[in-house]
């Protein structure tokens, strides 16, 4: 089906085409025709920060920035949706156009600057989802127009106005294209912003009766020194899990395409070999309690296994949708399926 649409999709610009693209995964949820889009894979139950999720291929953040969509991406197979990022109050994000598509790379680069409708939308988007078949990640940012200096009260804000609704809540220190963002990763800052949210999500804890884990999701252009910093703030502060990576700014291997001078993030093919690093490298730096998840040019079932053999326990993909379409997400849970059976000698999970 999706070989069918996307020649007519690759014809129109990439955010419209994205925007097309998720009204039809509404309207074939809604008239019950999705099967037609993807089957859900067979379960792959599969435990990561306390939780068990029916399988471990989600839905990268950034799609559903606003929530508005979730039970009918869950309905594609997804085993979780990470929806936003949200910001405390509604923004636009960068002028438009800020999305751009590299076929050649099979790659996308966007400069969308956290364009949402703010977290009490959000919010009341989550509230009206069914949630019958994968579990919700939220993912939180600031506003553009908030300091790094006050981010926390705008991180803080977001927690505790999802906590009751999520599943996870992963904190976006990584985009780049909310100026400045990227440097809450530095330690010092680091400390500091993730300190005040552990504290704040042992009290929502008590508050609500429920633990919600809480993951921090990095950036792909870390230097050594960054991430033995990066891991050793949440180690120390023994967060629950890291989502690795966001997009990356570097453009070494699409330098010959047309498009490589658009500011913003890369990601897609391009982008695997350099987060798989970081993935693996992070992994050494980690304890076995925090759990990773590993998204960034996820565009077959072979790369969804590297990232697991990089130490991932959970996957995400994003791009690779908009070149593979949705059979991606059956086809990423089989590849983990067969590499579990052959680890462990056997059928791992009801067919
Ligand atoms: C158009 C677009 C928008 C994105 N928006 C967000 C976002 O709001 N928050 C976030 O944490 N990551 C965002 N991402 C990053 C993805 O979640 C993912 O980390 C990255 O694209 C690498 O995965 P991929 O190669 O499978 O796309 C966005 C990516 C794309 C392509």
């Amino acid at each position: 089906m999706y070989g069918l649409a996307r020649p007519f999709l690759f014809a129109l610009d990439a955010e419209r085409a994205h925007g097309l693209a998720l009204k039809a995964i509404e309207l074939a949820y809604r008239s019950g025709t999705n099967p037609l889009l993807a089957g859900r894979p067979a379960p792959l139950p599969t435990k990561a920060f306390g939780l068990t999720f029916p399988n471990p291929v989600g839905l990268a953040a950034g799609m559903d920035k606003n929530g508005a969509h979730i039970d009918a991406l869950l309905a594609l197979g997804f085993g979780f949706v990470e929806i936003g990022t949200v910001t405390p109050r509604a923004q636009p994000g960068n002028a438009k156009p800020r999305m751009f598509r590299l076929p050649q790379h099979k790659a996308v680069i966007n400069r969308l600057g956290f364009n949402n409708e703010g977290v009490d939308a959000l919010v009341r988007n989550v509230e009206r989802a069914r949630r019958k078949e994968g579990l919700l990640g939220i993912n939180i940012g600031r506003n553009k127009d908030t300091s790094n200096e006050r981010a926390a009260s705008d991180y803080l804000y977001c927690l505790e106005r999802v906590y009751p609704l999520a599943d996870y809540i992963t904190v976006n220190i990584s985009s780049p294209n909310t100026a400045g963002l990227r440097e809450l990763q530095e330690e010092q800052a680091l400390r500091h912003l993730i300190g005040a949210l552990r504290e704040s999500q042992e009290e929502l804890g008590a508050q609500h009766g429920k633990r919600v884990p809480m993951l921090v999701k990095i950036a792909p252009d870390l230097s050594d020194e960054d991430i033995d910093a990066v891991a050793r703030v949440l180690r120390d502060l023994s967060v629950d899990g890291v989502i690795a990576t966001n997009t990356t700014v570097s453009r070494i291997s699409v330098q010959d395409h047309r498009l490589a001078h658009e500011t913003g993030g890369l990601s897609g093919a391009p982008l695997m070999n350099q987060a798989t690093m970081v993935l693996r490298k992070l992994r050494t730096r980690l304890p076995d309690s925090i759990p990773m998840i590993g998204v960034g040019g996820i565009l077959s079932g072979a790369d969804a296994v590297a990232k697991m053999s990089a130490g991932a326990s959970l996957v995400q993909c994003y791009t690779g949708l908009v070149y593979r379409g949705p059979e991606l997400v059956g086809e990423c849970v089989d590849a983990i399926r067969r590499r579990r059976e052959h680890r462990s000698g056997g059928p791992v999970a009801p067919a």
